[in-house]
C-alpha cells in the first residue's frame, strides 16, 4: 500500500458526522439521509456538495447563542487565534494548548474537520523568536516548534497552514525573521518537517490577496509548481478572501483552477466580505450576490474542498477593529440575526 492511500484511508475512518457526509458527496455517493433541516443550512447543503463549510472560532464556545448558530450551522473549524505561535508557545520551549484543545474538542466532538493555524508566520510571534539572528538556533526553533504543536494535535487536526503570509503584493518574499535568516528554504522545511510528525495531515500554504491572478498570487503559483515538481510535501493551498464589497477578483474560478491543475487542493480559508457602515439594504445585497459568487467559484473547480468565514457572526469579526468605519462582513449581524447573505451562500452551495 502507498503512503499516499494509508493517509487516505485513515483520514475518512475517523470521519463521523458532518465529515462522513462530505466524503460521501466528495466519493459520488449520493447523500438521501441528509433531513431537509440540514440541507438549509451551510454545512449540509456543502456537504452534499462534498464540500465543508467551516467557520474560524476563539473564546467563543462559552456563549450559548453563538455555540447554536456554530454547531446547527457549520461543519468545520479553525481556531482563530489559540493555535498562533504566542498562543502556544509564548516562551521558549513552554507549551500551552489549553485554549486550543477546548475549540479542537468541541468540533472532534460534533464531527467537524479542524484546520489548524498557523506553524510559520511572521505575525503573532513572540520577541524571543523574531529576535533569533543565528541561522542554527532559529532552525532548531523552528524544528521544535512544528514539532511540539503539530505533534499534539496529530489525529485530530485534517488540514495544517503550515506557512502563512510569506509573499508581498509584488511577488517579493516578506522579510520576516524566518526568511531573512533562513533564506527561501524555511518554508518547504517547515512543510517536511511537518509531513515528518504528521504524515496524515494534508499541509497547506494560506495566504491573502492570492485570490486573483496578480504578483503575489504569481510568486505563489511558482512556488506550488517547483514544490510539487521537487516533492516538498504540499497538499493543499488557502486563499484567504478577506474581500472588499462588490469586489471579487473577476478571475477567482480560473486562478484557484490554475492552482487544482498543479495537483493540490484548493481552499478558501477566511472568508469575509466588509462593506463601509452602517450597512442597508443595498449593500446587504451585494454581499449576498458576492457571497454566492465566492462558492460558485469553488463549486466550479473540483478539487476546491472547503469554505471558512472568518467568525461566525459580525460581533466576534476582526474587521471593525483594523478597517475604521467597515465591517458587517459575515454571515449573521451583530445581533446574530442571518443576514441575506446566508440564504444566498447556502442556494449557491444547492441547498
Ligand atoms: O492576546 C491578547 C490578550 O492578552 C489581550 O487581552 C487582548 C486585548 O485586546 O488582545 C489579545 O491579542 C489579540 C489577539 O487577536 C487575540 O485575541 C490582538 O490584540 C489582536 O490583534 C489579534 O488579532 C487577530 C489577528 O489575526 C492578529 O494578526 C485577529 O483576532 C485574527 O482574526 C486575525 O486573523 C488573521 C489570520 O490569523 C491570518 N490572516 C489574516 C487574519 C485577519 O487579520
Amino acid at each position: 500500500m502507498t503512503p499516499t492511500r494509508t493517509r487516505s484511508r485513515r483520514r475518512v475512518a475517523f470521519l463521523s458526522g458532518w465529515s462522513a457526509l462530505a466524503v460521501a458527496a466528495a466519493a459520488g455517493v449520493v447523500v438521501t439521509a441528509l433531513p431537509s433541516s440540514a440541507a438549509a443550512t451551510l454545512g449540509g447543503a456543502a456537504a452534499a456538495a462534498g464540500r465543508t463549510f467551516g467557520a474560524a472560532v476563539s473564546d467563543n464556545l462559552g456563549d450559548a447563542g453563538y455555540v447554536d448558530i456554530l454547531d446547527s450551522q457549520f461543519s468545520g473549524i479553525t481556531p482563530e487565534n489559540e493555535m498562533k505561535w504566542d498562543a502556544t508557545e509564548a516562551a521558549p520551549g513552554a507549551f500551552t494548548f489549553d485554549a486550543a484543545d477546548v475549540i479542537v474538542d468541541h468540533a472532534r466532538e460534533r464531527g467537524m474537520a479542524v484546520r489548524g493555524h498557523t506553524l510559520v508566520w511572521h505575525s503573532q510571534l513572540p520577541a524571543y523568536v523574531q529576535a533569533i539572528a543565528d541561522p542554527a538556533e532559529l532552525r532548531t526553533a523552528v524544528d521544535r516548534h512544528i514539532t511540539e504543536v503539530a505533534g499534539h494535535f496529530r489525529g485530530r487536526v485534517e488540514y495544517w497552514d503550515v506557512a502563512n503570509e510569506a509573499f508581498l503584493d509584488d511577488g517579493s518574499r516578506r522579510p520576516s525573521v524566518f526568511q531573512t535568516v533562513l533564506g527561501d528554504g524555511y518554508i518547504e522545511d517547515a512543510f517536511r518537517t511537518a509531513r515528518s510528525v504528521d504524515p496524515d495531515a494534508k499541509l497547506c500554504y494560506n495566504d491573502f490577496s492570492i485570490e486573483g491572478v496578480n504578483a503575489k498570487s504569481d510568486a505563489t503559483f511558482e512556488m506550488v509548481r517547483d514544490f510539487t515538481a521537487r516533492g516538498v510535501p504540499i497538499d493543499c493551498v488557502g486563499f484567504q478572501s478577506h474581500f472588499v464589497l462588490g469586489q471579487i477578483p473577476a478571475d477567482l474560478q480560473a486562478n484557484l483552477q490554475r492552482f487544482a491543475d498543479l495537483g493540490v487542493e484548493v481552499q478558501i480559508t477566511e472568508l469575509d466580505i466588509r462593506m463601509d457602515l452602517p450597512a442597508d439594504a443595498a449593500k446587504l445585497a451585494q454581499q449576498a450576490e458576492d457571497y454566492a459568487t465566492v462558492v460558485r467559484a469553488c463549486l466550479a473547480v473540483a478539487p476546491c474542498s472547503s469554505i471558512t468565514v472568518w467568525q461566525v457572526s459580525d460581533r466576534e469579526s476582526w474587521v471593525p477593529s483594523t478597517f475604521a468605519g467597515q465591517g458587517a462582513a459575515l454571515l449573521f449581524d451583530e445581533d446574530r440575526a442571518a443576514k441575506p447573505a446566508l440564504e444566498a451562500t447556502i442556494a449557491a452551495l444547492g441547498g
